[in-house]
């Protein structure tokens, strides 16, 4: 059981393009083309809880009472995968601001290893959405979190695609007041730190790097 704020969508536009990602024949522009619409997706799950205030907006016949967000957002796409994931968000959110950190796993312990960001000194968002779409030990999500609650974030939501149970449970015991957003959690990461069946190494099947 999961906990209440982690949510795998089951949503079947989600579900189907999932499907058309995993698969290892998806050369790498279908595969950047699904990152970008899988993301729009998700995220659209993921802000269903963002501030709104009632305005009201003179249309040509009347004045209709609406309601417009309040929050600002910080789109944090962790280098490099989670690249792909911004674009389209940024479109749905075009008023966001984009921070970037940069991680990498070491392949021998498997750690994060941090070598960019260019956050401000303090926090210039109320809501910062982590963009990263594989959740395998959990130790990059972590170490963002981490970094990003350095800075001063108050809320944080993670957005990612496809998580390991380990990797679950990990960023949740660090971070319960995070929420995670994900298309699936599989089966588990096998002995070098993949996710199985997952769909093998998210930056080499985008950047044509494999
Ligand atoms: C991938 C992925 C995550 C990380 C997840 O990045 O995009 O950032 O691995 O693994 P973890 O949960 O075990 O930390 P990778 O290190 O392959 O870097 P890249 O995107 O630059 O290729
Ligand atoms: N990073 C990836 O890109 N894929 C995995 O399965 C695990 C980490």
């Amino acid at each position: 059981m999961l906990p209440d704020n982690v949510f795998v969508s089951g949503h079947p536009l989600i579900q189907h393009k999932l499907a058309i990602l995993r698969d290892k024949s998806t050369g790498p522009k279908k595969f950047r083309e699904l990152i970008r619409e899988l993301s729009i997706l998700l995220a659209y799950e993921a802000t269903a809880d963002l501030g709104l205030k009632d305005v009201d907006v003179e249309t040509p016949m009347g004045t209709a009472h609406c309601r417009q967000l309040t929050e600002t957002i910080g789109l944090v796409p962790v280098l490099r995968a989670g690249l792909g994931m911004v674009e389209g968000i940024w479109e749905m959110m075009p008023g966001s601001e984009v921070w970037h950190i940069g991680l990498f796993r070491d392949e021998r312990t498997l750690r994060p290893v941090h070598y960019y960001n260019k956050l401000p000194v303090s926090p210039t968002v109320q809501v910062c959405l982590i963009l990263d779409p594989m959740l395998a030990t959990g130790g990059s999500a972590t170490a963002t979190v981490d970094i990003l609650k350095k800075w001063g974030a108050q809320r944080i939501k993670y957005v990612g695609i496809i998580g390991a149970p380990e990797g679950v449970t990990r960023l949740h015991a660090a971070h319960p007041d995070v929420s995670i957003h994900l298309a699936a959690v599989d089966e588990r990461l096998n002995d070098i730190g993949y996710i199985v069946p997952g769909l093998g190494d998210a930056g080499d099947r985008q950047f044509g790097t494999a």
